[in-house]
């Protein structure tokens, strides 16, 4: 967030209530309501959660234990109960009137639209589920998946689900080094897969990206690699490895009973990055996770019978997993799945696609709502008003802070003054949301997230821990443990415990890190930024170490590199990297090419995300005696600032000028 927008958000004093209208409909309703809620976790911490558990769960056998802290912290929730996550979202419907309610709309890249109803999908998953089983696939196994946003994506993670097999989304983005990392990471026995994706009318391959991951080596555990033709254009198959879904699903009965799990069994392992070293695989629970999926849909987005729900997000992200692929369906919610990008055919898509489908909670992320404010500035005909938008009734932002000004022409244009919008802050970790206001309850402020879900301890305290009063910027933390958080660094415990649970907080406190200040007339959260090395591009988190080692790792041409964020008005934060080559300092033309070639390098080894918008070039980068990167001063040239740091204990104060050049 750049320091204007911050400097906005601190003397930010709109306060929208909830209108009579919106609170008579919602399920928790005026202030009062969510206070009781957050009465009740606090007299009976574990009594509140063991309630929601088994009124969102369906237990195939019921716990008896809630909450245990023995081995803190590796805390088990529900550990002696039994579940499915498929039959949570799907069986619970059937012989309901829900079995025969549209469970997804989707709209296709070319928009074209596919409807499936709650007995359909449950049919489409147990085959798929089935055809699994019948290559091997069972309980405890890992499955990687790397799919567009399509049903059959859906489908492929409910069916590992149905089967208790663990699955890790890779993000549709992510290039064919990050897949071979995380199938070597979680060891998968199988990858599903696409041909091809559609995005914004270009068909880009997937599947050759999993065989080049593949011949990278070390991925010796996939015996196969499942294919679902999304486009009829050929691809290579190799022998005995690859079956295409057509072959998967033949003659597969849809019948396949779901695989009961112990609650604390991992659903999925998602990748994320951290401060430090390669992405970590984030380890979820079933049990606690499945409640808080179903949870927060009700009260955050206040999901009734009859909305149409959409969620823009990725299921390659956590938001797809908990609000794609399981939220909705647990809730028993319609939904839409939309496969494209939100500029094409025109950046109207998304108030177009509201439109067609009646939308009634749209939830999406700040920086595809900056950039439809910037197309429909330049042409009126993508503009919301352009569209008919009356059945909305819920907005939600998620993914990095929402900048005042973004917040209010949602609000304006998007809301046309009706629809409250949560302001949801959580994390991959997290499961679901964790501080966001309630629609039906919750006076929202612009641009703060406002105050935590009944249960969540969030708190905001110095270094040593300490408490800090409202109007004080700290770190954010949650003091106890809660139903869906993560379980595990996949393969890596200590690393789990050093990122989150430090030592100098008592060891069993949850470092969130990210930065907080809470207002000082009601206590209102706002996320200030992370407080380590880990931006937030477009939503997406990404740590500069990654990317500096993606950059090192040219050896031809790279000597040494330090990456660090500066604000952007439309991403939120860019990627600036200094870079060192083993060559003098190119100029002009040159640098430019040089500069191609390292971010097209870097979309190689990470994905196109990762690209550093600037790239500048010196001799070497400031550093102390000891040779310590100045980074701070880094992040000053990246902003384009005057240094007015102490440069006295710089080895060569003259590279300054050097670096402040970007290519
Ligand atoms: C940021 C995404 C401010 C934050 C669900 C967090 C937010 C990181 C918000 C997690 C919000 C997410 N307001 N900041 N409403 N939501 N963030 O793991 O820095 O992809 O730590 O999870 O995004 O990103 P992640």
């Amino acid at each position: 967030m750049s320091s204007n927008a911050i400097q906005s958000v601190l003397v930010e004093n709109r306060v929208f209530p909830p209108s009579e209208a919106v609170q008579k409909a919602a399920r928790i309703s005026g202030m009062a309501n969510y206070q009781a809620l957050c009465a009740e976790a606090e007299n009976d911490y574990e009594g509140f959660w063991a309630r929601l558990a088994r009124e969102n769960v369906v237990w195939s056998k019921p716990f008896t234990q809630i909450l245990d802290e023995s081995n803190a912290p590796f805390y088990k929730w529900f550990a002696d109960g039994e579940l499915n996550a498929s039959a949570n979202s799907l069986d619970r419907h059937m012989g309901t009137p829900t079995e025969n309610k549209t469970a997804i709309i989707f709209e296709a890249d070319d928009g074209q639209v596919t409807k499936v109803t709650y007995r359909e999908l449950l049919d489409r998953v147990s085959q798929f589920a089935n055809g699994l089983k019948a290559r091997g696939v069972k309980k405890g196994d890992r499955v990687l998946l790397y799919m567009p946003m399509t049903i059959e994506g859906v489908v492929a993670m409910q069916a590992c689900a149905r089967l208790g097999a663990t699955h890790s989304v890779v993000f549709g983005g992510f290039s064919a080094k990050a897949v071979q990392e995380r199938i070597v990471d979680v060891g998968a026995v199988a990858v599903i897969t696409a041909n091809y994706q559609m995005r914004g009318g270009k068909e880009l391959p997937l599947k050759a990206i999993v065989d080049e991951a593949i011949a990278m080596g070390g991925c010796e555990s996939i015996k196969n690699v499942f294919v679902y033709e999304r486009t009829a254009s050929p691809y290579a198959k190799e022998a005995g490895r690859d079956v295409p879904f057509s072959e998967l699903l033949a003659g597969q009965s849809t019948d396949c009973p779901p695989v009961p799990v112990n609650a604390e069994h991992p659903l999925f392992v998602l990748y994320t990055s951290g401060s430090t070293g390669k992405p970590k695989g984030v380890q979820h629970s079933t049990g606690g996770y499945m409640l808080w999926a179903r949870q927060t849909m009700r009260w955050s987005f206040d999901v009734q019978d009859s909305d149409v729900f959409w969620c823009t997000a990725d299921i390659g992200w956590i938001t797809g997993h908990t609000y794609v692929a399981y939220g909705p369906l647990a809730a028993g919610a319609t939904q839409i799945v939309f496969e494209g990008v939100p500029t094409y055919p025109n950046a109207g898509r998304f108030w177009q696609m509201i439109e067609r489908h009646k939308c009634t909670i749209f939830y999406t992320a700040p920086t595809a709502i900056r950039s439809l404010i910037k197309a429909s500035e330049a042409d009126a005909a993508v503009h919301p008003n352009a569209s008919d938008l009356s059945s909305l009734r819920i907005l939600g932002s998620v993914g990095e802070p929402i900048n005042p000004e973004a917040w209010m022409w949602y609000y304006k244009h998007v809301g046309q003054e009706r629809c409250p919008i949560v302001d949801t802050f959580w994390q991959t970790e997290n499961g679901g949301h964790m501080i966001t206001p309630l629609p039906g309850a919750t006076p929202l402020v612009p641009g703060s997230c406002t105050l935590p879900l009944p249960g969540i301890t969030a708190a905001i305290v110095d270094e040593a821990g300490h408490d800090l009063p409202n109007g004080a910027g700290g770190m954010l933390v949650v003091k106890r443990p809660w139903p869906s958080m993560i379980r595990n660094i996949w393969g890596d415990p200590e690393r789990f415990k050093k990122s989150y649970f430090p030592e100098e907080l008592g060891g069993k406190t949850y470092l969130a890190g990210d930065g907080a200040v809470r207002s000082e007339d009601r206590g209102y959260f706002r996320i200030t930024g992370r407080i380590d090395d880990v931006l937030n591009v477009s939503g997406h988190r990404m740590g500069t170490m990654e990317i500096e080692s993606a950059l090192v790792a040219k050896t031809d041409l790279v000597a040494e590199a330090a990456v660090v964020g500066r604000p952007d008005d439309l991403t939120g934060e860019a990627i600036c990297a200094f870079v060192v080559l083993k060559r003098p300092v190119p100029t002009g033309d040159e640098a430019k090419a040089i500069a191609k070639e390292l971010r097209d390098w870097v979309a190689k080894e990470i994905g196109p995300i990762a690209k550093p918008k600037d790239i500048r070039f010196g001799e070497n980068l400031p550093k102390t005696r000891s040779g310590k990167i100045m980074r701070r001063l880094l992040r000053s040239l990246a902003k384009g600032e005057t240094i007015t740091q102490d440069t006295s204990t710089l080895e060569n104060p003259a590279i300054l000028d050097q670096l402040a050049n970007t290519n």
